[in-house]
C-alpha cells in the first residue's frame, strides 16, 4: 500500500480551506445583507469564522514547522542544486511567512467584525461593507496562497527531497496533527499546539 504524501495532505487542505471560505464569504453576505438568504446571525458566523481562523493556524504551522525546516536543512546541507534552489527558496518561504501573518491579520478581524455586529445586534452600512471587503481581500489571499503553494513551491520541494527527508516530513505533520483534526475542543486536541498568543 502506498503511503500518501505530505504534500497531498497539505494540498487537500488548500481545498478544504478554499471551499470553507466560499461558504464563509455566502454567511458573511446573508449577514451584510447582501443577499436575501436565511441567515443564522452573527453569532454563527462568528463561530464558523473563529473555527476557519484555527484551521488556517493549524495549516501555518504545519507549513512553517512541518515542511520548511526540510527544505531549509536540505538548502544548508548543500544538495544538489542548493544554490539556487536555496535562493530561491529563501526569498519564497518569507513571501510565504507574510502571506501567513497577513491571512491571520485578516481572519482575526473578520472575527472581531463579526463579535462587534453581533454586539450590535446586527450590521449597519458601514460595518456590512468592511466585512465584505474583508471577505473578499482574506479569499484572494487564499486563493494565491494555494495556488502559489500547489503549483511552485510544493513541486518545487517534491523534485528536490529526498525520500527519507519526505518521510521526516510526513511525521512531523503528524505530529503536529491537523487542522481537519479540530472538533470542539479547538486546539486542545492537538499535539503540541499550546502558546496561544491570544488567549
Ligand atoms: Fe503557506
Ligand atoms: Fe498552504
Amino acid at each position: 500500500m502506498s503511503v500518501k504524501s505530505p504534500f497531498e495532505d497539505l494540498r487537500e487542505e488548500h481545498a478544504a480551506l478554499l471551499r470553507e471560505m466560499q461558504d464563509l464569504h455566502s454567511s458573511v453576505r446573508g449577514l451584510a445583507g447582501a443577499e436575501t438568504s436565511s441567515l443564522g446571525g452573527a453569532g454563527v458566523v462568528r463561530d464558523e469564522l473563529e473555527m476557519f481562523r484555527r484551521r488556517l493556524r493549524v495549516h501555518f504551522r504545519r507549513e512553517e514547522e512541518g515542511l520548511f525546516p526540510e527544505a531549509r536543512r536540505m538548502v544548508s546541507e548543500g544538495a544538489k542544486g542548493a544554490d539556487v534552489f536555496g535562493s530561491f527558496f529563501a526569498e519564497e518561504a518569507e513571501d510565504d511567512m507574510s502571506a501567513h501573518a497577513a491571512l491571520a491579520s485578516r481572519a482575526e478581524e473578520m472575527v472581531q467584525l463579526t463579535s462587534e455586529i453581533e454586539d450590535a445586534g446586527g450590521a449597519d452600512e458601514g460595518s456590512a461593507r468592511k466585512l465584505l471587503a474583508l471577505s473578499n481581500l482574506t479569499a484572494g489571499l487564499l486563493q494565491r496562497h494555494a495556488a502559489k503553494e500547489d503549483s511552485l513551491i510544493f513541486p518545487m520541494l517534491e523534485k528536490s527531497l529526498t525520500q527519507e527527508q519526505v518521510d521526516d516530513v510526513r511525521s512531523r505533520l503528524h505530529q503536529i496533527g491537523s487542522d481537519r483534526d479540530l472538533g470542539a475542543e479547538g486546539e486542545e486536541g492537538l499535539g503540541q499546539l499550546g502558546g496561544d498568543s491570544d488567549s
